[in-house]
């Protein structure tokens, strides 16, 4: 079962008088496992592509499917509970909590869930060592590297242990070898875990981590295309 699928999504923006269609029919399926690149120039849906698929904005027509249950069949909070356990977002700038250590920042989602901070801490520690920071649980944001923090993003989008991790422009802050460090992970993330990562990002090698590319123009899909089944040697 595909985890997670678009059928003929379009999204309108309303701009005063204006309305910018930002996708225009976009129909598209992710599987567990599957490492996937979207890219395109700026404007063309990336973004809006990422929210929709991850229930975080609703498509003005077609149909989003989270394991098979479309999003806008849901209540509100059923849709808020899907999108907590079964998505996990990474994004350009980390949005990591500066007055948190590292641990700390990578339970965040899960007190929403009423479980104690102290209960959870074993767990975020394991998910830090995961991504190559054993040793760095007490540090804060100021006092941790770009790369680092975007490894500490990536623990936290685990923890609820979610079968879909989202990121928009993961490197795109990041200098290249550090990003590819990055992609080297989020390609693990999806080989070995099983779960799909739909990252978005305009950087050519970047995309060529990824199993599948596909590209966006004007909020049309006009390419899908799958790589090498293994990734990069
Ligand atoms: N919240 C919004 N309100 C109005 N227009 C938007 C909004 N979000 C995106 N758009 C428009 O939709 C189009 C696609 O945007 P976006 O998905 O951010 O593109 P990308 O991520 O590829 O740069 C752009 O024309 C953008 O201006
Ligand atoms: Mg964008």
């Amino acid at each position: 079962m595909a985890e997670l699928e678009l059928r003929d999504v379009v999204r309108d923006f309303q701009v005063g008088k204006q309305s910018v269609r930002a996708l225009d029919g976009v129909t598209f399926a992710v599987r567990e496992g599957q490492f996937v690149a979207v890219t395109g120039p700026s404007g063309s849906g990336k973004s809006t592509l990422l929210h929709v698929l991850g229930g975080l904005d609703q498509p003005t027509s077609g149909a989003v499917l989270m394991d098979g249950r479309e999003l806008g069949a849901v209540t509100d909070d059923e849709l808020a509970e899907l999108r907590r356990h079964r998505v996990g977002f990474v994004f350009q700038f980390f949005n990591l909590l500066p007055t948190l250590s590292a641990w700390e920042n990578v339970a965040v989602p899960r007190l929403l869930d009423g479980v104690p901070l102290t209960r959870v801490r074993g767990d975020a520690e394991a998910l830090l060592g995961r991504v190559g920071l054993a040793g760095r649980a007490e540090h804060r944001p100021a006092e941790l590297s770009g790369g680092q923090l975007q490894r500490v993003a990536i623990a936290r989008s685990l923890v609820m242990n979610p079968a879909v991790i989202l990121a928009d422009e993961p490197t795109g802050n990041l200098d290249s070898k550090t990003g590819t460090r990055i992609l080297e992970l989020l390609a693990e993330i999806a080989h070995d875990d099983r779960r799909a990562v739909v990252m978005v990002t305009h950087d050519p090698a970047a995309a060529s981590w990824t199993d599948r590319v596909v590209e966006l123009q004007d909020g049309r899909l006009i390419r899908d295309e799958v790589l090498d089944e293994a990734g990069p040697a």
